[in-house]
């Protein structure tokens, strides 16, 4: 079968990833540790590209680099060593990542050469020999399961002049037992890595092949985590991962614990800890999930259910494993067991073979859904995939574009009325701090993921705070606060109740 196809792919794949690994480790043997002596007072500047997961992942690179000695610095002029934390989803991402490879190469020679480039994450996996033929062009290259080598690697590199690799991608790694560095948090919300890695293999996806096997992380190690952030001060944390419904850990006591057993566990911490995951895939979308939400008043009533495509026959052709039809029961099921439930999703926009009326079923979709917030994408193919490898990318750039303007339009209508509906209801908001455009106001999120913008008056950072709904944008509500409150009295009043519109 076709998915099996893919893993064996994959699997070759590893076998000869751990071949070339095994050579790199006889080098490494030539070049003794010692990378806690080196790396002295130099600073690291971390710049980050896509996913919440690199977001995450960079925070334990700077964990393990600070472990060896190296400091962390927020200014790229001030760095010694610049790495470069990437996304290889889509074709753009790439390409703005090399534009901005190309200009730090240029300040490395203007340093003559006192400047360490490093390429971290899903290009660095996929693009390991591209990257090492031009040797020149950086001194480390890691992939997502390595960073605990990172300083070894810096000191090779620093020792030999030669580049230092290891994109081996492994079965194991979860970094359980980093607490990573939330150098760009805002104090209020964390991300907590809960697996690794993705099985799926849609046709159209790289992350099986840039971030391996799926592998799930001990349940006490995240429940600490979590429990550290909340004696921390943190109000609100994301679980995640590329697939989290796909979660499943055998614990001490041999039991089993399923995503909806880790969500019920991780809410049980702490009453005023909010819970959020990202991102789920629908097919594992379980009841048990769905009643987990409706249960625990602290896990938040929104859920991102990527759908990609709205027609059955392209959804086989991505090997999404569920049709239109079911997709749509799934939406309604949810709506029905938790009663004004925020939906968001993904949206690809001509992929491989896609008619007029395929695209049409996108949007009629989209109509039955009415998500309210979408992450929509023109499709782009992507190497080692089986789209690629199978499939002609037949849709010409002009209709992809159109399409995915259409797509668009929808959704931003969608967007508009749903936040016009908000207008006169009180929602309980999470304060993370001041608003982009005044420091007189506060943004926070609704339990439901929407954006609020409120006067901060005598309110702080971290409060939870009930908010009614006066006027809106399309992508912001904005609102008058009405008092401080928690999230165990939020529940008791009932999270949203429906007031006037003006006083
Ligand atoms: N082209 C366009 N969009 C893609 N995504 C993943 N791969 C591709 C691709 N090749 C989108 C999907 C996924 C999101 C993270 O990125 O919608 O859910
Ligand atoms: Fe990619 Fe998500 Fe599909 Fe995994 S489930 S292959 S990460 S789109």
């Amino acid at each position: 079968m076709e998915p099996i196809e893919d893993l064996d792919v994959l699997d070759e794949e590893r076998v000869r990833q751990r071949e070339v690994d095994g050579e790199a480790d006889e080098d490494l043997d030539r070049v003794k540790h010692g990378y806690d002596a080196t790396a002295g007072d130099k600073q690291v500047y971390i710049e980050t590209y896509g996913c919440q997961m690199n977001v995450n992942d960079s925070g334990i690179v700077a964990s393990v680099l600070e472990e060896s000695g190296y400091g962390l610095t927020r200014e790229q002029a001030e760095a010694d060593v610049v790495l470069l934390n990437t996304c290889a989803i889509r074709e753009n991402a790439e390409r703005k990542i090399r534009v901005r490879l190309s200009m730090l190469r240029s300040e490395k020679e203007k340093r003559d050469g006192e400047l360490m480039l490093g390429v971290l994450g899903c290009m660095a996996e996929r693009l390991r020999e591209k990257l090492l033929e031009q040797e020149d062009l950086v001194d480390v290259v890691v992939g997502p399961d390595a960073y605990r080598d990172l300083p070894q690697l810096l000191y090779e590199a620093d020792a030999t002049g030669q580049a230092a690799v290891n994109v081996e991608l492994s079965k194991q790694e979860t970094y359980e037992d980093i607490q990573p560095v939330r150098y760009d948090s805002n104090g209020v919300s964390a991300y907590v890595s809960i697996m690794r890695g993705c099985d799926n293999m849609c046709t159209f996806c790289v992350v099986p092949f840039t971030r391996g096997r799926e592998e799930s992380r001990p349940v006490t190690t995240i429940l600490s985590e979590v429990s550290q952030l909340v004696e921390e001060g943190y109000k609100e944390v994301t679980l995640l991962g590329q697939n989290v419904n796909s979660y499943h850990y055998t614990d001490e006591s041999g039991t089993s614990v399923s995503f909806a057993e880790l969500v019920d566990r991780v809410s049980r911490v702490s009453t005023e800890l909010r819970v959020r995951y990202s991102t789920s895939h629908p097919k594992d979308c379980t009841d048990d999930l769905l009643t987990v939400h409706r249960d625990r008043p602290n896990v938040c009533n929104y859920i991102h259910l990527p759908v990609q495509h709205g027609n059955t026959e392209v959804l086989d052709r991505m090997r999404r494993t569920y049709t239109r039809e079911e997709y749509l029961a799934l939406t309604e099921r949810a709506k029905e067991l938790c009663p004004g439930v925020s939906l968001s999703t993904d949206l690809i926009a001509g992929f491989c073979g896609e008619t007029e009326a395929q695209h049409e079923d996108t949007l009629s979709l989209m109509e039955a859904v009415r998500y309210d917030h979408a992450y929509m994408f023109k499709y782009s193919e992507r190497p080692q995939t089986y789209a690629a490898r199978k499939y002609e990318d037949d849709v010409p750039a002009d209709t992809k574009q159109r399409r995915l303007e259409e797509i668009i339009e929808l959704q931003n209508q969608h967007a508009k009325e749903s936040n016009e509906a908000e207008i006169g209801r009180v929602h309980t908001v999470l304060v993370e701090g001041p608003s982009k455009k005044s420091d007189e106001q506060f943004f926070g999120r609704a339990d439901t993921n929407k954006g609020v913008v409120f006067d901060r008056e005598d309110y702080e950072k971290g409060d939870y705070v009930r908010v009614r709904i006066d006027d809106c944008t399309s992508s912001t509500l904005l609102g008058t606060a009405l008092e401080q409150t928690t999230l165990e009295e939020a529940a008791r009043t009932d999270s949203i109740t429906t007031e006037p519109a003006m006083a």
